[in-house]
């Protein structure tokens, strides 16, 4: 079986969603369920016995220490993180605290457990650990977009904390030996991403009436990708990925923050027309992301080259299906919208205005 952390979240569920529909190698899934992970994204699996949840901690290391003793993965595929750039600029104590200290944690648990293993499954065991292009900064407008060897240069809590989480996944290999794999991926979108993140923001505002708020000029630029290309991009590295390396995972889709939230209404006034007017009247500009990353671009030629991945969507394909897929969930979005939800929208939008 396979080990998955944080797979009640947004890539996570996807993630295990995709991966039983593909295979029937079980799945353990450990999820501290915070604020972002929800089962109900994994109802579909409800009395499937392929699926085995378990509510905790990465850095519960006693508690990881007995699940990988009692169900012998062969791999770990480590998503659990605080994944929030705006959280981790108003209270970066999480981030930290599962970041970095959660990752450790996880990274001793298997340490301890592939020790006792026999060679062969010492071996073929693998530690495949979730990361964000955020890692490595900024990019100015003609900059060549992110590679492998790009230095890290991590500018939010956020990314700090991954680019620690990063460098510790890096550190087992080379002094202990740990067969680790790291994924470097770009903005992810799709179905079951919390309304926190630009898009699904973007659409819930827009169906609820609500300004759409783009922070500062709308101009930052990031690269987007389907999340069931990511999870693609996963299960590949996973399969024949080289222990110790890195792969950079992107869409080849660069957008800036306007043009993405302009397609948003130009969609949402096809598959849901609004009263009086388009969409786009709702888009407000707001106070600026402190510290914000004004580019990100993902070469994704290595795993291309070497493990024949590309994404199958392009952002025109991706972009209807999440759509459609928000005008259908929309019982999921209120659900998730329920309680502190609106204490963050309000904390976090208040003083932008
Ligand atoms: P998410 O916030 O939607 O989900 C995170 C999940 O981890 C939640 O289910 C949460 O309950 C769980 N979790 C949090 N702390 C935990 C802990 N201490 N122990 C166990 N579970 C815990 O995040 P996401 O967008 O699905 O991102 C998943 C991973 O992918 C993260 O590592 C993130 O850095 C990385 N990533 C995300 C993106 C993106 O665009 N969303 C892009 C590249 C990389
Ligand atoms: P986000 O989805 O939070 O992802 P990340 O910060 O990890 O890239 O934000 C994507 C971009 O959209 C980022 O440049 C910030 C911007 N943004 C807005 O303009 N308005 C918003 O309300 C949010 C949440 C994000």
């Amino acid at each position: 079986m396979i080990f998955v952390t944080g797979g009640a979240g947004f890539i996570g569920s996807n993630f295990v969603l995709d991966w039983l529909a593909q295979s029937d190698e079980p799945v353990l899934n450990l999820d501290k369920l915070t604020y972002a992970g929800n089962l109900k994204n994994l109802v579909s699996l409800e009395g499937d016995a392929r699926h085995l949840f378990v509510r905790g901690d990465i850095g519960d290391k006693e508690l990881v220490l007995e699940l990988l003793g009692r169900h012998k993965p062969r791999a770990i595929l480590n998503f659990a993180a605080e994944s929030h750039v705006d959280r981790s600029i108003l209270g970066p104590g999480e981030f930290i605290q599962t970041n970095i200290n959660g990752t450790f944690g996880l990274l001793e648990a298997a340490r301890a457990y592939r020790s006792e293993l026999p060679e062969s499954a010492k071996n073929a065991f693998r530690f495949l650990h979730v990361s964000t292009d955020e890692v490595y900064g900024t990019l100015g407008p003609n900059d060549p977009p992110f590679s492998e060897t790009t230095a890290y240069a991590p500018n939010s809590p956020y990314s700090a904390s991954k680019a620690a989480s990063d460098h510790l996944v890096r550190a087992y290999h080379h002094t202990y030996g740990m067969p680790v794999l790291t994924t470097n991926c770009s903005n992810n979108y799709g179905p079951y991403q919390f309304p926190e993140k630009l898009i699904p923001l973007v659409i819930s505002n827009a169906l609820a009436g609500q300004p759409l708020p783009v922070y500062g000029d709308g101009q930052q630029v990031r690269d987007w990708l389907y999340v069931s290309d990511h999870c693609a991009a996963i299960r590949r590295v996973l399969e024949a990925g080289k222990p110790g390396e890195t792969y950079n995972v992107g869409g080849w889709n660069e957008m800036a923050n306007l043009d993405v939230v302009h397609t948003l209404c130009g969609i949402l006034d096809r598959e849901a027309p609004r009263a009086g007017g388009s969409y786009r009247e709702l888009v407000t500009f707001v106070a600026d992301r402190p510290g914000h990353d004004r580019r990100y671009a993902i070469d994704a030629r290595k795993l291309e080259r070497e493990l024949g991945w590309r994404p199958a969507e392009t952002f025109e394909t991706g972009i209807l299906k999440t759509v459609r897929w928000y005008l259908g969930n929309q019982e999921w979005v209120r659900d998730v919208q329920s309680g502190a939800y609106q204490d963050w929208i309000a904390q976090n939008y208040r003083d932008r205005e």
